[in-house]
């Protein structure tokens, strides 16, 4: 495949950024997308220039750190895939690929296609530790859970924190994210002593950060490799509500 690539590269944090095009020739259908940027990148070394940075890591889509603006879509065109297992094939030869970076107040740029989501890891921070002892996984595997709520919580942790949701929302809202992280413990009895106080510091520390309001817009579940239900959100809500009221009762 022969593709024009649009690639937006930015030296720094304060510096401006701009698009700039590249042809990428020899490309496999076979391979993901991250291939082909690495193919891009031994070719601008090769010429003595400064490769496209971009984040990366597994190349599995367990880790989350591969997020990018593929065709103004978050992580590009295939559902419930991330830019690493995005394959090529899903593209045409002489097709033009716009490549940016999530775009959010609260991620700044770092460098090209880089963005700082550490304010993902200062929301978790804030939720802080549960105080059961879980003790050891046979331990952990004898405290009966209802399998209704043990799915949940488990769909809920499969978020890998890449942060296509708040690149989606027109808010850039994070409140896809952080009602995944609140859920996986709010949904287990291990998770109930700290339940309250834990959605009130995470729900502070995604406003602290700069991220935006959700407003049901429902562009962060499409948007999610994972497929992150917003009825999380919902679930957020109530959890919000009640502890701000300070009433724990059932319901
Ligand atoms: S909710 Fe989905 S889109 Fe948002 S960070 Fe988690 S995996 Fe990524
Ligand atoms: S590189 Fe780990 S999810 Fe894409």
């Amino acid at each position: 495949m022969k593709l024009t690539l649009h690639v937006w590269r930015q030296d720094g944090p304060n510096d401006p950024g701009r698009h700039e095009r590249y042809e990428a020739d020899d490309i496999s259908e076979h391979m993901s997308f991250l291939e082909m940027l690495d193919v891009v990148n031994e070719e601008l070394e090769s010429k003595g220039e400064e490769p496209i940075a971009f984040d990366h890591d597994c190349r599995e889509g367990i880790c989350g750190t591969c997020g990018m603006m593929i065709n103004g879509v978050p992580h590009g065109p295939k559902t419930l895939t991330s830019a690493c297992q995005l394959h090529m094939r899903s593209f045409s030869d002489g097709d033009e690929i716009w490549i940016e970076p999530w775009r959010a107040t609260a991620f700044p740029v770092l460098k090209d296609l880089v963005v700082d989501r550490s304010g993902f890891d200062r929301i978790i921070q804030a939720g802080g530790y549960i105080s059961v002892r879980t003790g050891s996984a046979p331990d952990g595997n004898a405290i009966p859970v209802p399998k209704e709520d043990a799915d949940a919580a488990f769909d809920a942790a499969t978020c890998i924190g890449c942060g296509a949701c708040v690149a989606a929302c027109p808010n850039a809202s994070a409140m896809l994210f952080t009602a995944a992280k609140v859920a996986h413990l709010a949904l287990l009895p291990q998770g109930q002593p700290e339940r309250d106080e834990r959605v009130l510091r995470m729900v502070g520390q995604h406003d602290a950060e700069g991220f935006g309001n959700c407003t049901n817009h429902g562009a962060c579940e499409a948007a999610c490799p994972k497929g992150i239900s917003v009825d999380y959100i919902a679930q957020l809500n109530r959890d919000l509500i009640r502890a701000t009221l300070g009433d724990r009762g059932e319901g």
